[in-house]
């Protein structure tokens, strides 16, 4: 039923159908949850091998007889370097393994640049009167919180199917020198689960910035996060940046957060040779060294790359019924009604889904009446601030399949309920 081509009485007849059918729901007293972007306690068994590999003193040392339970090794293991550089393409001598959060590493290198300066010798961001961001929309309002921390102001730009309008973004960097950085979750981004396509990869290599302490926060959170068996390939940001000699403005960050534990994973920090020089001097001040032993544990259990992704097939074989759950529901209840569009991911952690105009935070709010939780309505959007109030992020993989299936339902109830309304008022 389009909901767009309907009389008022059958408007009127469809809606009081809906609001029956959530009153019915809100009796039942539901408690289920659609907004936490980790991975289920059914996830984070498969891993738990991965405590059992070191027990004893003989297990604590690596190939070269380094101690791992000592001080020392400021930017990682070199068997951890390589794992990871068989895992994402990227030359171990521009790898520093960090501690068990990417997001914290990216906090820490926008701090740094705000105290010392983005790259040697460059004036620091804080001396520099109001500087700005790029902000890929929807987007990680995790990243949008650190330029907020940090008084950074930001700037939207729409991140279309294969990434953002590069034409923009050139526009932008090219001729604001002001503009210090731009934050990429290029693959299965968070929430629309995008892949920037090779040209989009190839132009932003090719950006030639206006300020030379402009840098790419490529975050590659979802690098091996593959819903299904056909891989999708992101082309490599570093031998693109090689090609044009831009190599210093990337930035490149991954975890194991959803590889392993959130929390007590491994994360990692890539960047030229000549940022890791300031990198490494920096932060020698700040630690003598990351934790090592859960770096060789990470090694010991997953052995090499091949590892990791049989590892990522268990992963989607749990969490991928619950993506096709909500994008069964939402094909069901909502594609022939004209008022939600959402994406189709084939990787990552997410759902986007836009309802009509103006009405995502009526939807969040009868959701959250009925007992279903979503995360806040415009959490995607500089400031918590969607200008059409239209996008919600929809997290399937915590809660179980079946709650899955409840919560979805419940969802486009929602949406169905809240597009009516609209349509009713602005009859
Ligand atoms: C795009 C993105 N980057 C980074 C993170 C956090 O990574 P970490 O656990 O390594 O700090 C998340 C977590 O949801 C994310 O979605």
């Amino acid at each position: 039923m389009n909901y767009l081509s309907l009389d008022d009485a059958a408007r009127k007849a469809e809606l009081d159908a809906l609001y029956a059918e959530y009153n019915k729901i809100k009796d039942e007293g539901i408690s289920l949850d659609l907004s936490r972007g980790k991975p289920g306690a059914d996830q984070l068994d498969i891993t738990m091998g991965m405590l059992g590999v070191i027990s004893h003193s003989n297990d604590c040392f690596t190939e070269t007889g380094f101690d791992c339970r000592n001080y020392g090794n400021l930017d990682g293991l070199p068997e951890a370097k390589r794992l990871f550089s068989e895992l994402l393409g990227i030359a171990p001598e521009r790898i520093f393994i960090g501690g068990n959060s990417s997001l914290n590493m990216m906090y820490d290198t926008i701090a740094r640049a705000m105290i010392y300066g983005m790259g040697e010798g460059n004036t620091p961001w804080s001396q520099q009167g109001a500087i700005k961001f790029i902000c890929l929309t929807p987007g990680y309002d995790r990243h949008f919180a650190i330029c907020e921390t940090f008084g950074i102001d930001m700037i939207p730009v729409e991140l279309r199917e294969d990434g953002p309008d590069m034409d923009v973004i050139r526009e932008l960097v090219q001729n604001d020198p002001q503009i210090k950085g731009i934050w990429c979750v290029p693959k299965y981004s968070n929430p629309s689960g995008t892949v920037f396509s090779d040209e989009v990869v190839r132009q932003f290599a090719a950006l030639k910035p206006k300020a030379p302490d402009f840098r790419i926060f490529w975050d590659n959170a979802y690098a091996v996060h593959d819903l299904y068996d056909e891989k999708v390939e992101l082309a490599n940001i570093f031998d693109l940046a090689d090609e044009y000699g831009t190599t210093d403005h990337i930035l490149y960050f991954a975890s194991t957060s959803k590889i392993s534990f959130p929390g007590s994973g491994v994360a990692l920090l890539a960047t030229s040779e000549k940022n890791m020089e300031q990198i490494k001097k920096i932060v020698s001040v700040q630690t003598i060294g990351h934790d090592k032993i859960n770096q060789l544990r990470h090694v010991k259990y997953f052995q090499n790359a091949k590892g990791v992704r049989r590892h990522m097939r268990h992963h989607a074989e749990i969490i991928r019924p619950k993506f096709e759950a909500v994008l069964t529901a939402l094909r069901e209840d909502l594609a022939d009604t004209g008022v939600a569009r959402w994406t189709e991911p084939k990787g990552g952690y997410f759902i986007s889904l836009d309802v009509t105009t103006g009405s995502a935070k009526r939807v969040w709010n009868l959701a959250k009446e009925v007992g279903v939780t979503l995360t806040n309505a415009g959490a995607s959007f500089p400031y918590g601030h969607d200008p059409y109030d239209r996008n919600l992020r929809i997290a399937p993989t915590y809660p179980s399949l079946k709650d899955v299936k409840a919560a979805a339902k419940v969802l486009t109830l929602c949406v169905r309920i809240a597009a009516l309304e609209d349509l009713e008022a602005n009859k």
